[in-house]
């Protein structure tokens, strides 16, 4: 990245690193090679379709959760697509049930409520359930499925001592950006509720928010927890990470327009958005890397990062230079492909940064820009 020349990149632009996606992809394989698992990719978390000719070399599919990741899974990817959706629209199934042979269900009524339907598919079509072991690691409410209340997966009490008729598999989403020591701490929860029904179940789906791709992942651990589920079980295991398949595969470029001052705060005034473009800063909350800069406010030259809406949160700080910022300098935030592209807006009629890739011959690919038909098209 380093040798790449910033000036014939539009800004502000998401851009993905060819060569960095290729060594995720070579890890969550190895994952598969050495298990036999199944790594499907959530389109929730990553859905760069313009990827998808490298992405389908190593991942068998997608997941969605809506309608029309389904369709672009079908179209764009190819390969098994799977779906859990929190609740399914009864317009809507139909079509779903054309692209998908995997179904899961959120709760026992919606599986009452569509088993008619599903065992009318020409196709076969494999039919879960989402469980919910009322155990999560996750320490932030709005990341965990396992809140007390929670409208997520059906809880243990509730499923009684047989898997429902006619289905076949068992799923679970407990985790965020997670570790295999929490997959298997999780798993102690999974197995004391539903150790019965996974004896019974062809296929169990472990969810995403697997950091497998994370440097310092425990992949050997992650290998022989899925081999003891296998053994133990005699499942088909499925893992359906986002996140883990865009991680740290890019970066969001950005440019410095304007640098106001006010109380000895500084802030640099982007063409960016923390609130429009990278909204996970702000939901999750958390502060981006930039390259070349700390996060901290211990350095000689700190400035807040100012977003270009006019909500007043759209900010992010602090950061500390090298040198001073000058109107016209570069910005790059680090790690801004999963959950963003999928996430962003266009609040206050900002536009949307552009789509580029870096190809592993290290060339500049500008995919996409949008303009104002993109803005004006989602609203009436
Ligand atoms: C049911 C389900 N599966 C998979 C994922 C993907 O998770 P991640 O991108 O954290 O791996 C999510 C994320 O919310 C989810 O809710």
């Amino acid at each position: 990245m380093s040798a790449l020349d910033f000036s014939e990149i539009p800004s502000p632009c998401y851009v993905l690193e060819e060569k960095k996606l290729r060594d995720n992809l070579m890890i969550l394989d190895l994952v598969q090679q050495a298990t036999g698992a199944k790594i499907i990719c959530a389109l929730k978390g990553f859905s760069m379709h313009s990827t998808f000719n490298l992405v389908r070399q190593f991942l068998p599919g997608t997941t969605a959760s809506s309608l029309h990741e389904a369709r672009l899974g079908t179209e764009e990817f190819g390969g098994e697509v799977h779906a859990y959706c929190p609740v399914y629209l009864e317009q809507e199934f139909p079509e779903i049930m054309e692209y998908c042979e995997h179904i899961t269900f959120n709760s026992l009524s919606q599986w009452e409520k569509y088993k008619p339907i599903v065992e009318t598919a020409q196709k076969n079509i494999s039919c879960a359930i989402r469980i919910n072991p009322e155990y999560s690691e996750v320490t932030t409410d709005l990341y965990n499925p396992c809140i007390p209340g929670s409208r997520l997966g059906i809880t243990a009490e509730k499923l009684g001592d047989h898997l429902p008729e006619g289905i076949e598999g068992l799923h679970f989403h407990t985790l965020c950006e997670s570790s295999a020591e929490s997959l298997e701490k999780t798993l102690y929860a999974v197995e004391e509720k539903f150790g019965h029904l996974l004896h019974e179940a062809k296929w169990l789906n472990m969810g995403g928010g697997h950091a497998i791709t994370r440097n310092g992942y425990d992949v050997n651990l992650l290998i022989e927890l899925i081999k003891n589920l296998i053994l133990n079980y005699d499942l088909e295991i499925i893992l359906e990470p986002g996140s883990a398949v865009g991680w740290e595969t890019g970066f969001l470029l950005s440019s410095v327009l304007d640098i106001v001052e006010n109380q000895g705060t500084k802030a640099a005034m982007l063409d960016t958005s923390f609130a429009a473009h990278m909204p996970d800063c702000l939901e999750m909350p958390y502060q981006p890397k930039i390259i070349g800069a700390e996060k901290n406010a211990n350095g000689n030259h700190v400035y807040k990062m100012g977003g270009l809406t006019c909500l007043a949160g759209d900010v992010m700080g602090d950061y500390s230079f090298k040198k001073p910022l000058e109107i016209g300098d570069k910005i790059i935030f680090d790690d801004m492909i999963h959950y963003t592209m999928v996430k962003n807006n266009t609040f206050n009629g900002v536009n949307l940064p552009s789509i580029g890739i870096l190809t592993e011959e290290g060339d500049f690919k500008l995919i996409k820009s949008f303009g104002y038909t993109d803005y004006k098209e989602r609203l009436s």
